[in-house]
């Protein structure tokens, strides 16, 4: 692993996933492979590791090399956690399932693939290399269309103003660079600079959420994170962003019964159902000061965890 490459709440989502020798586990976003590393090294355990960028294969070959059959990867997306299981001839998981969400700092530092608001490069922006760019999103769609994306995924309050002056600047110059997007958003932002986030952050959230359709894949994903965990296995979720935390903290509550944050006057599906989920943490768990101050990116995140209970 490189040394530059810290992965968030490593040692809390460890923990919190309970890793056990003989139990298999599955690590469904690889990244750098931080993670895997730390479960493999935790317990004599079997992981199977899942990621949709290409890139990380070379990373999974190390730990293939080191772990034997103990450690298998695929290249894919998490929603598919049922069909790839199948392939490794498994049906259920007894040890438990983890998801650290978002990108990796291996995505952000290449400028190629254009995530980052401060290196210049093409306006890209998919974690698996397949389907439409940023670019040709932002071409694709009309100036109401482009200010929902900007408010529903990035929570914008300029989002009206930055599609305004994308839709008129992109006629006039191919609208193909990071940089390029920066500067338009610059403009509309230009009294926000003190604030302590860069003025590009919500509307690059936001434009990297829809190309690679990060909420409707977390909710297929802990769909499917439901029906294949046995009784004692875990659930654990690193979220960056208040949007995907609502998500895996409604669906937490609505499988568990927490009857907290859910409109009391909507009669639950989950009362008529048995729970078959326990919560581990009541309140999301937050990295330490220290490590916010050494890694920035960990800044926003926030831990939950549940465990499949005998019914
Ligand atoms: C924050 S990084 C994970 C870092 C990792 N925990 C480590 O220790 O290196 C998130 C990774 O999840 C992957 N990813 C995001 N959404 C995914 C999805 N729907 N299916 C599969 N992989 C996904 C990204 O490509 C990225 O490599």
């Amino acid at each position: 692993m490189n040394k530059q490459h810290i992965p968030v709440m490593m040692i809390k989502a460890i923990q919190a996933l309970n890793v056990r020798d003989n139990l298999d586990y599955i690590d469904a976003t690889f990244g750098r492979g931080g993670y895997s590393q730390a479960i493999l090294d935790q317990a004599k355990c079997n992981l199977l590791s899942i990621d949709k960028d290409l890139h990380v294969k070379k990373y999974a070959k190390q730990l293939e090399k080191k772990y034997k059959k103990r450690f298998s990867f695929f290249n894919s997306n998490f929603t598919e956690l049922e069909s790839i299981i199948k392939k490794n001839k498994k049906s259920y998981i007894n040890g438990g399932i983890v998801a650290d969400l978002g990108v990796s700092s291996m995505q952000l530092d290449d400028p190629n693939r254009g995530f980052s608001f401060n290196k210049d490069g093409p306006l890209d922006m998919r974690m698996s290399g397949v389907g439409i760019t940023a670019q040709e999103l932002i071409y694709s769609l009309n100036e109401k269309e482009l200010s929902k994306v900007l408010w529903d995924y990035g929570e914008e309050t300029k989002s009206r103003a930055i599609a305004k002056l994308i839709v008129k600047e992109r006629n006039k110059e191919l609208l193909d660079t990071t940089f390029k997007l920066v500067k338009i958003i610059k403009k509309v932002k230009k009294n926000d600079y003190k604030k302590r986030i860069h003025p590009a952050t919500k509307s690059f959230q936001a434009l990297r959420i829809a190309i690679n359709q990060e909420l409707k894949s977390l909710e297929g994903f802990l769909k499917a994170s439901e029906k294949i965990l046995l009784p004692g296995a875990r659930l654990v979720l690193i979220t960056f962003h208040s949007l995907e935390d609502r998500i895996v903290k409604l669906f937490f509550n609505k499988i568990t019964g927490n009857k907290s944050n859910l409109n009391r006057h909507v009669p639950q599906e989950k009362e008529t159902k048995k729970i078959k989920f326990k919560i581990i943490n009541k309140k999301p768990i937050l990295p330490d000061l220290e490590e916010v101050k050494k890694n920035k990116r960990a800044r926003s995140a926030k831990l939950r965890a549940i465990e499949r209970v005998i019914v």
